[in-house]
């Protein structure tokens, strides 16, 4: 985010959209944007680097999209850092993602703190190593009142495991007599997701070509218009991000229903 435009944040979307590449229509940007970040480890390989060095040059990606999507005037990021299925990658590599999380926590919290970054981790977060527990809290709470991007970190998230989650809590509400098993709806059953209150995500971009959901937001993502590139995550920038963006406004949006044009 460039400091010029930070000030006037959230009073001026003329102009948080200045900066908005030409090609762009500021009226039709996806409201929120998820990404899964794949293809570090391939990255590192091609430039016979270990994996970890691929996770490192994407998280420096990660901050040139929230960046980006902050300046162009996208509500909300959403990012699949960790899986549930991640803890079976080899333990070396585990500690140094959790490190690096940690890391990553420590030097940005101020800088997302001041560029007015509302920051939430999505997921068990349980697991997660104490201090990694403790950082994220920190964040969370320094970062609540913040009114510019809604940055969501999906760590130790699965979209099943979190649908059996909603699904035990509305029981345990009903079970409480606290609800009528009627009113389960698709409202109430949003409402126990990791992302309640956060609107689903319109455009999802996944990097190094794989054509999978590969278990993320199984919900959310039903009408999410999905943009499939061959770019390594380490290596995704601006212009990646400008095609992505490009490729979903010429998308026909019908949720369903049918062209009102054709
Ligand atoms: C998968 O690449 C990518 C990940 C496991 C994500 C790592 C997380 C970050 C870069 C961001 C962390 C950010 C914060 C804010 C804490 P891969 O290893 O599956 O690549 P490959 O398919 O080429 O092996």
């Amino acid at each position: 985010m460039s400091r010029a435009l930070v000030s006037g944040f959230n009073q001026a979307p003329v102009t948080r959209s200045a900066s908005l590449p030409v090609p762009l229509d500021p009226a039709r940007l996806p409201r929120h944007v998820a990404v899964i970040m794949d293809g570090n480890g391939r990255w590192a390989r091609q430039r016979n680097l270990p994996r970890v060095m691929g996770h490192r040059q994407g998280v420096e990606a990660l901050k040139r999209t929230l960046r980006r999507c902050s300046d162009w005037g996208i509500g909300a990021l959403t990012a699949y850092a960790f899986s549930t299925e991640n803890w079976s990658r080899p333990g070396e590599e585990v500690s140094f993602l959790m490190t690096l999380f940690e890391r990553v926590l420590q030097r940005e919290l101020g800088a997302l703190e001041q560029e007015q970054v509302r920051i939430r981790f999505l997921g068990d977060l349980e697991p997660l190593p104490t201090r990694l527990q403790e950082l994220i809290a920190e964040a969370t709470a320094r970062t609540a009142t913040n009114t510019g991007i809604h940055f969501n970190v999906c760590t130790n998230y699965g979209g099943r495991a979190e649908l059996v989650r909603a699904a035990r809590l509305l029981a345990q509400r009903v079970a409480r007599g606290e609800l009528d098993p009627d009113q389960i709806d698709e409202t109430a059953f949003a409402a126990e997701l990791h992302t309640a209150g956060e609107a689903d995500p319109d455009l999802l971009i996944r990097t190094s070509g794989e054509q999978r959901i590969s278990n993320f937001l199984l919900w959310q993502l039903a009408y999410a218009e999905l943009h499939i590139t061959e770019v390594l995550w380490p290596d995704f920038d601006e212009a990646a991000l400008l095609a992505a963006l490009l490729d979903y406004q010429g998308r026909q949006r019908r949720f369903g229903g049918v062209d009102p044009l054709g």
